[in-house]
């Protein structure tokens, strides 16, 4: 790859290609933190509160950095490493659960809200990353996962001791079956990584788990639930941090009579799936499966899943309308700690629906998947930008940009993989950088990794297993971070075997590789955020949409910034003004070539 940042439009020039100095040796304190830690509240800005416009970073801590040799990364690995975190010029950190867990969904199956599982540390551990991350002035969002617990908590153990019709059981969603003698699911809900969504119990009733089995939902009606919920939201604010990433924030809730879902992804249809881990289902699916008749018809009439409706119908999982009641009640605990957030993971296509999630006494935040939705093409991709901003501005907010999770295969994947996806990659994040509002980086996305498909043997996402090893599931974007070196695991930890492998490829692409790399990716991503933090044309909040040659668009912010994004394989000449940062050179016309974004400033 070559010179990335040019300070005008003429042909870039090595010196105008310096990566950002380092940071200085001791970084200044947070300015509005007191000396506990806690925000000091009479510098929380209501207009324009810190959330609203930071640069988050989701640390997907398995992955992220192991300081202590088993193959796992920790908080401690974290800690180390915040100084390569601002270094890069972010300013939120966002943290998968770390929490006791058998870990049947990566940690997102929590047995224990309120501590830190071993293989991530110790309480001690998480105070020593909080005060780290205040001297190093950023911010700190856990997760949190309110819509179910692991099987493993201590509650479910009690439920399936405590049998039918007990308190303990009215945590979860337990419910008989239906069919002869009970022996097939409630209803005909699909489970997210695949067979139905219902798990049966020694004593014959069947548990709801939208998720794996391992991930019994809770009963959001039940007084315990909200009670705990509160003491863990309390339990980490008063331990300093600055907010929480809501998981799933769009399901908890569900219809009171759980009625079938239309047909579709939501509908298990239990014909020709056979599913090792539930033995009731399994059995009554391969009995259908063999054409048994008086099962076929008990199905046809009880489950939708076969009885084909017409498109458009909701889905009953998620979106409950019960669920403002849960979010109102974690705004009415976060809001007792002026100066912290939420920001809840909503998929939640309609955009109305969306923005109910972000009414004042709600969310303060939520994710906004419609960028990393949308194809590399640019009308696609300003359509994604203009309803995502509409949406926001209905209840007065900005999106929460984001191109990448852990759920998600990796952007320079999405578009194409290989120099192609690379440089794509590279665009869409000057383009997301542009844009008014919060970003969040998904780790690793700053060094442009790919996703990279590992063998069969070595997955650890459950979805391979729940889909009858048909749908490889999201492993390939959580392979741990290449930090230097030129041998697997790159740094990441000092054991060979790693949790999940380290592709070879990614020697090329560690951090110690790029960080002197004028060209790299994760120089683009560093001068980005530098400008993005330092230059009054990035501000005001207003897109204004320029006329672009085709497969291109162009936008300017109140402040002056222009973003051009060309989306297609020509050349385009850009608009007058300073070019400030481009993803790729522009070539001897001072023309942007395909697949790139320039930032561009008014002449001086
Ligand atoms: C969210 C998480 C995902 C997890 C699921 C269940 O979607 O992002 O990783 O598997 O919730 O908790």
């Amino acid at each position: 790859m070559t010179n990335t940042s040019v300070t005008n439009t003429s042909a870039p020039t090595a010196s105008a290609a310096q990566a950002p100095p380092p940071p200085s040796p001791s970084p200044s304190p947070r300015e509005d933190v007191g000396a506990a830690g806690i925000p000091d509240t009479a510098q929380v800005d209501q207009q324009r509160p810190w959330w609203s416009d930071t640069v988050g970073y989701q640390v997907y801590i398995r992955s992220f950095a192991d300081s202590d040799g088993d193959g796992i990364g920790d908080l401690n690995g974290i800690t180390e490493h915040l100084g390569y975190l601002e270094l890069l010029g972010i300013q939120t950190i966002w943290i998968t659960p770390f929490y006791p867990s058998p870990m049947a969904d990566a940690g997102y199956d929590v047995s224990d809200p309120r501590n830190v599982d071993p293989n991530f540390g110790t309480l001690e551990d998480f105070d020593r990353l909080v005060s780290e991350v205040r001297r190093h002035g950023l911010r700190l969002v856990i997760d949190l996962v309110p819509n179910h617990s692991s099987s493993a908590h201590p509650w479910f153990q009690e439920a399936l001791r405590a049998g039918t019709g007990t308190d303990a059981r009215d945590r979860y969603l337990f419910r008989e079956g239906r069919g002869p003698e009970g022996n097939l699911p409630p209803n005909n809900w699909a489970s997210i990584f695949g067979g139905p969504a219902w798990t049966r119990v020694a004593d014959g009733q069947w548990y709801l788990h939208l998720f794996d089995p391992a991930q019994p939902d809770l009963n959001w009606r039940n007084a315990d639930v909200r009670d705990d919920l509160r003491a863990t939201l309390e339990f980490w604010l008063e331990r300093g941090v600055d907010g929480f990433r809501i998981d799933v924030a769009h399901g908890m809730a569900k219809p009171a009579d759980l009625p079938d879902a239309p047909a579709g992804p939501a509908a298990f249809d239990p014909a020709g799936f056979v599913l090792a881990s539930n033995q009731a289902a399994a059995e009554a699916a391969a009995e259908v499966a063999a054409g048994g008749e008086g099962q076929l018809e008990d199905l046809a009439g009880q489950q939708g899943a076969v009885v084909p409706i017409a498109q458009g119908g909701r889905d009953p999982r998620f979106d409950d309308d019960g669920v403002h009641d849960v979010h109102r009640f974690i705004r009415s605990v976060l809001d007792r700690y002026p100066g912290r957030m939420t920001v809840g993971e909503v998929w939640v296509g309609d955009p109305q629906r969306y923005a109910h999630y972000l009414r004042p006494d709600e969310l303060f935040q939520a994710f906004n998947f419609a960028i990393l939705e949308a194809p590399f093409e640019s009308q696609a991709l300003r359509d994604a930008i203009e309803s995502s901003l509409t949406s926001a501005a209905s209840v007065g907010g900005l999106p929460v940009w984001t191109m990448s999770n852990h759920d998600k295969i990796r952007s320079v994947t999405r578009y194409g993989d290989g120099e192609l996806g690379l440089a794509r990659a590279r665009a869409a994040l000057l383009m997301e950088l542009a844009l008014p509002g919060s970003v969040y980086l998904y780790n690793g996305e700053e060094l442009g990794l790919p996703s990279v498909d590992i063998p069969d043997d070595a997955l650890r996402d459950p979805t391979w297993n729940r889909s009858g090893h048909t749908e490889r599931g999201r492993d390939n974007c959580r392979l741990p971070l290449p930090w230097e070196g030129h041998e697997a695991p790159f740094g990441f930890s000092t054991t060979a075997s790693t949790w999940l492998p380290v592709p070879a490829e990614y020697g090329a692409l560690t951090v110690e590789a790029q960080l002197e790399d004028p060209s790299s990716t994760l120089s683009l991503v560093r001068r980005a955020l530098e400008l993005r933090s330092t230059r009054a044309e990035f501000r005001g909040d207003d897109l204004e949409w320029y006329g672009a040659p085709d497969r291109c668009f162009a936008f300017r912010r109140p402040g002056g910034l222009v973003c051009v994004l060309n989306t297609g394989d020509e050349p385009v000449p850009l608009p007058p003004g300073g070019v400030l940062l481009a993803s790729a050179d522009l070539d001897a016309q001072g023309r942007l070539p395909g697949s790139a974004a320039a930032w561009l400033v008014p002449a001086p």
